[in-house]
């Protein structure tokens, strides 16, 4: 079945720019940055990869870029996220200097958000910020993090806490590169998908809605694929667009990550990947939104088949710890004037910032979900 390719653009003063989701599109980035004038005047391209995703389409993107008339070089990275510290970002900086890197020249991140948020914070850096182009190849990265400027390293105390807002150039989806990516990576990602039908696009929510299962790949057929891609960079382009700096709107897209957060650095990052602690952070925040009177609890239980249809989990194993849950709220990122920030539903594709949860409400819902 042949799909429509689809752009979608970034709105921003200055620094607009364009998503482009294509299947087959990634033999095609060398010529698409010649056509915009991308990178042009050094003609020198840094990849930041890692030896999976490389392995895969390495070769591609690289043929790429020298049939376009671009020098490239690549620098691969180990994968994970223990990985995303300050001494692979050095060996970017070491990269870029041995191949002289120019203020006109490119950074390319070519993998998931781990590989886009360190390369993205190198590109934001190096000689004061160079361009850098987002090359998603997981779902999340489609739908999340290749999209928007976020982007940074982890601190040994702490996720994500050295950082830049640099918007990217060009975010180039190809969605064939999703046939390699680990089924557990595919369905969490798919909490952050059915995260925008939730705080913004009812539609994509009925969309997903009418699907039998969202688990895996091959469940999903090829045009819902391109509609979640669409929808979800659209939701995030549009949010981004209207605050980009994250001074209000742009928090709802923590949606779910509160608890989400405090239950993965409970368990020790072993027992729950992102996506699946921010589903469950979902059920928790759409459970104290029920409690609060400003979501019903029919949308909850809609919001719950989704979760289910995508086979994440909505349970917490007995002997958890809630107290070090709850006690971990309140060392968020997300806190602000001693409030944790949270976000609620209030209606299926609607969204709002509360500072009505206490930690009390968030253990009573906890403790609903321990088996
Ligand atoms: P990831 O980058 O670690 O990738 C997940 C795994 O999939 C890795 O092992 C990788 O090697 C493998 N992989 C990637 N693409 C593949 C492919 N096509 N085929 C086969 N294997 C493939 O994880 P992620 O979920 O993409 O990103 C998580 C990171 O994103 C976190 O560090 C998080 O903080 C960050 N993030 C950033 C933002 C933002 O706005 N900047 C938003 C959300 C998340
Ligand atoms: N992933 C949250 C944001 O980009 O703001």
């Amino acid at each position: 079945m042949s799909v429509h390719p689809a752009t979608v653009t970034v709105e921003l003063p200055n620094r607009s720019y364009n998503i482009e989701i294509a299947h087959h599109c990634l033999k095609d980035l060398g010529s698409k940055l010649v056509e915009t004038g991308l990178g042009k005047k050094s003609n020198k391209v840094l990849v930041v990869s890692n030896p999976v995703i490389y392995k895969y389409y390495g070769e591609t993107v690289n043929a790429s870029l020298s049939d376009a008339g671009f020098s490239s070089t690549s620098l691969i990275l180990p994968a994970g996220e223990r990985f995303k510290t300050a001494n692979s970002l050095q060996k970017i900086y070491d990269a870029a200097l041995n191949h002289r890197l120019e203020r006109s020249s490119l950074i390319v991140a070519l993998g998931g958000g781990v590989i886009g948020d360190m390369s993205g914070y190198a590109a934001a850096t190096w000689l004061r910020g160079i361009d850098l182009i987002q090359v998603p190849t997981t779902l999340l990265a489609m739908v999340d993090s290749a999209i928007g400027g976020k982007t940074g390293i982890n601190h040994p105390h702490g996720k994500n806490l050295i950082g830049a807002f640099h918007q990217p150039r060009l975010v180039w989806v190809d969605p064939e590169v999703l046939k390699t990516l680990p089924a557990r990576e595919f369905r969490s990602a798919m909490a952050e998908v059915i995260k925008y039908g939730v705080i913004w696009d009812r539609d994509l929510f009925e969309l997903l809605a009418n699907c039998d299962r969202l688990d895996q790949l091959r469940y999903v057929k090829p045009d819902l694929l391109q509609s979640i891609l669409y929808r979800c960079a659209k939701a995030k382009a549009e949010i981004v667009s209207k605050d980009e700096k994250e001074g209000n709107l742009r928090a709802i897209l923590n949606y779910g990550h509160t608890v989400g957060h405090a239950i993965e650095s409970v368990t020790n990052y072993r027992l729950y990947n992102h996506g699946e602690a921010v589903g469950l952070g979902m059920v928790i925040a759409g459970a104290i939104a029920v409690d609060l009177g400003l979501w019903t609890q029919q949308d909850q239980d809609q919001q719950m088949l989704l979760i289910t249809k995508a086979r994440l989990p909505q349970t917490l194993p007995s002997g958890i710890d809630l107290d070090a849950i709850a006690a971990s709220l309140s060392t968020d990122k997300k806190v602000e004037a001693g409030k944790v920030r949270f976000i609620l539903p209030t209606a299926i594709g609607s969204a709002e910032l509360s500072d009505r949860v206490t930690t009390e409400l968030v253990k009573q819902n906890l403790r609903k979900i321990v088996t």
